[in-house]
Parts: structure tokens; sequence; C-alpha cells
């Protein structure tokens, strides 16, 4: 039997007394997109922290495709792209230089032609040989995405993806995650634009104060609503006072 893309198994953050992230369960299987949404400081970059080896979990245990995210750290780690929330790239760099380096890190060979790739496939062409810190915003964001497709990940964290990225690019960015998919890549992203989790996602999770609240597919997601929109469903969620089902 294969393994799921995801396991996480009652996975806890605790920064002294305070639970970022609370015996979190989840099961994600390859080829899906799950979208997990959550209120500011519900848990959802923290948990993609543990799950990718930024962050050290204080308890439970976490696989990708069956490999211990801590006792196989560096085949975990290779099997999984992460778009971070926070832009970080080294100013002085180029795109393409960028992309380069990023292989040699993820010790893959350098691919000059896969990383031009990239570049085209989002729309940085013509400014592969800028400073990075000459791209706009929605620019950075765009190359966040492709440094993080470098190394061909089979489990793909997008970690609000399209902050700040306008309209237009917004939709592209949504065809080249349904694209990745296509591949067999699974993804699994934060968004605050519930129209892009509607839009995208196969199942959509819901955090609040560290917990997940509930993990559905999107029709039954849709279903709770009986009409209303996924904003009004997920400001419900939030605001119940009690978990609707325990994960
Ligand atoms: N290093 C840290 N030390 C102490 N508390 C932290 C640390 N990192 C995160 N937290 C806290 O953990 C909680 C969860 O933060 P997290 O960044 O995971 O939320 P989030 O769901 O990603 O929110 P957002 O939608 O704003 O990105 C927050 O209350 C945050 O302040
Ligand atoms: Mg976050």
């Amino acid at each position: 039997m294969t393994p799921p893309a995801l396991r996480c198994d009652q996975v806890v953050k605790r920064y002294g007394d305070f639970c970022a992230v609370d015996r979190v369960s989840l099961e994600v299987d390859g080829g899906e997109i799950v979208a997990l949404l959550g209120p500011n400081g519900a848990g959802k970059t923290t948990l993609i922290g543990c799950i990718t080896g930024l962050v050290n979990a204080t308890g439970g245990t976490i696989t990708v495709f069956g490999q211990d995210v801590r006792r196989d750290f560096r085949t975990a780690r290779r099997l999984v792209g992460l778009v971070p929330q926070e832009i970080n790239f080294d100013p002085f760099f180029t795109p393409l230089e960028s992309l380069m380096i990023q292989m040699g890190l993820m010790g893959q060979r350098p691919d000059r032609a896969w990383c031009e790739e990239l570049l085209d496939r989002f729309a940085l062409s013509d400014r592969r040989d800028a400073y990075t810190r000459h791209l706009s915003g929605g620019m950075k964001r765009r190359l966040l995405v492709a440094k993080a497709l470098v190394h061909r990940p089979k489990l793909l964290f997008l970690d609000e993806p399209t902050a700040g990225v306008d309209v237009e690019l917004r939709k592209s960015l949504w065809d080249e995650v349904r694209r990745l998919r296509s591949e067999g890549t699974t993804v699994l992203l934060t968004t605050h634009y519930l129209e892009e989790a509607e839009e995208l996602a196969d199942r959509i999770a819901v955090m609040r104060r560290g917990r997940l609240l509930v993990v559905e597919p999107r029709e039954a997601m849709l279903a709770r609503g009986q009409g209303r929109s996924l904003e009004e469903i997920f400001v419900e969620l939030v605001h119940s006072e009690e978990p609707p089902c325990s994960p």
C-alpha cells in the first residue's frame, strides 16, 4: 500500500505555555489539493513549519510519503517544496541565480534550461538578470514559487502564495497549481482568499487557535452553507463555540 503524501498524527507545537498547534491530525493523499484556512494566528504557518523542518514540533509524528520528517529529514525535505509566507531572498542575486543556487541547496545538478523554463512559467523571463531587490512584490512572490519547484517536489506547500499578486497573475498561478496537480504533485495551500480555496481545493481544512476544526471535501463544505458562500460558512465555523467535529 502506498503511504499518503502527508500524514500528521497528533502534532503539537508549544511556545512556553502557548499552544500554537494543538494535536493536529491530517492525512493528504497523493495528487490532492488541500486548502488550509484559518484566521490570523490560527497556526497554519507553524504547522507547515513543523512539516518542512523549519519548526521543531513539540509532539506528534509527521511523515511525507512514509518518510519521518525528523528521522529521515534529508529524504523527506527533498520530497517537499515550500513557498514561505515571508519573502526571503538574497537581494543581490538575480532570479536566475536564485534558482540555480536553490537547485544546488536541494542537492540537484545545476540545470539552467529547467530554471529558465520555470522563469518563463512564472512570467519572469524578462527579469531573469535583474536584482531580486528590484522586483515588485508580486514578482518576488512568483519567484518564491519558482524557487520552491526547482527540485520537482512531490508535495508542495504554498503559504499564502497569492498575497499581493494581481488578479490576472493570481489566475495564472491557479493554472500553474492545476498543472502541477495534473503532473502528480500534491499541494497544500493556505490562503485568506476564500474564492481561491473554492476554485482550487479538493478538500478544505479549517484551523482555529491551533486546532483543526474540520477537513472536508469542498462540496461537503459548501453544502454546509445551503446556498451561502464559503466566506459565510468559514466565519460561522471559526466563531462556533465548540469544534463541529473532532479531527
Ligand atoms: N517563534 C514564535 N514564538 C512564539 N509564538 C509564536 C512563534 N511563531 C508563531 N507564534 C505564535 O503562534 C501562533 C500561530 O502563528 P502562525 O504564524 O502559525 O499563524 P497563521 O495561521 O499562519 O496566521 P496568518 O494567517 O496570520 O499567517 C500565533 O499566535 C503566533 O504569534
Ligand atoms: Mg501564516
